[in-house]
């Protein structure tokens, strides 16, 4: 068999936005974080400007358009108002999200079979002006098909169900569910659909779902922030005793050379 392509990795980086919008302010900065992410081998990243703008606000998606040197992925739905941001910023890739206002985060997929016509003038309008345009959807066949009919070119399989059942270790379930994504990542690429995945993952999911040959391309976030934490808050923490410790020396210094006076 020959070589697979690498899967490419694209970091949301929503929920750096979430930590900076509980002060206000610019830090921590997501274009910063955005950087960081591609200098460390992100492929792109990946973006998501609610309805609500709880965490990324506009200005995020324009300064990450204009700054950053990988492809911007912007999550959005697919309401007249996004629709036109999208048209107006260009970001390379747009993916098409259900969104509700109550929801935590993206909890399930697009009713792409029930929502036809509406979905089909969004992906013909964004795929006009040259944006990729995927679809976020569970592995169904038949959302799968509607994705197909309306001409998305790429649809992202909703991994959250499959990532949850792992995390509550229901082995059962998490077979059930992994099965369900091999089967639709088969389907869609013999569809002729590119494949995506993403929601939840983690090392060892990702691990899991980067064999499938189908898929080429996992969007990871909120794991990826908590993980930041982890590495390197030890770092941080290091760099303010190291400041702190300066400050003391200089007061230390100022009293000695007052006292020599
Ligand atoms: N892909 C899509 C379409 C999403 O809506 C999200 C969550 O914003 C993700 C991937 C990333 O999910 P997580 O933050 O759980 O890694």
């Amino acid at each position: 068999m020959p070589a697979l392509l690498p899967i490419r990795l694209g970091v949301n980086i929503d929920h750096v936005a979430t930590v900076r919008n509980a002060r206000g302010g610019r830090h921590p900065d997501p274009l910063r974080v955005a950087e960081i992410a591609i200098a460390a081998g992100a492929d792109g990243i990946t973006a998501h400007l609610r309805e609500d703008r709880r965490h990324i606000v506009d200005d995020d998606i324009a300064r990450l358009k204009a700054r950053i040197a990988k492809p911007l992925n912007l999550e959005m739905a697919a309401t007249a108002e996004m629709v036109g941001i999208a048209k107006k910023v260009r970001p390379h890739a747009a993916c098409i999200v259900p969104e509700r206002r109550a929801e935590r985060t993206t909890e399930g997929g697009l009713d792409v079979a029930g929502q036809r016509e509406s979905l089909r003038a969004a992906v013909g309008e964004l795929s006009a002006c040259g944006i990729r345009v995927s679809l976020f959807i569970a592995a169904e066949p038949a959302q799968i098909e509607a994705a197909r009919a309306i001409a998305a070119p790429v649809i992202e399989i909703h991994t959250g169900a499959w990532c949850d059942a792992v995390a509550a270790g229901n082995v059962t379930a998490a077979a059930a569910e992994f099965d369900r994504i091999v089967r639709g990542a088969a389907l869609a690429k013999s569809s002729g659909l590119e494949v995506h995945a993403g929601h939840g993952l983690d090392f060892a999911t990702a691990e899991t779902i980067a064999a499938l040959p189908e898929i080429v391309e996992l969007n990871i976030g909120h794991f990826l922030i908590g993980a930041a934490i982890f590495d390197g808050l030890g770092a941080a923490v290091r760099s303010m005793r190291l400041a702190m410790d300066r400050g003391r020396a200089k007061a230390g210094a100022a009293g000695a050379a007052g006292a020599a006076r």
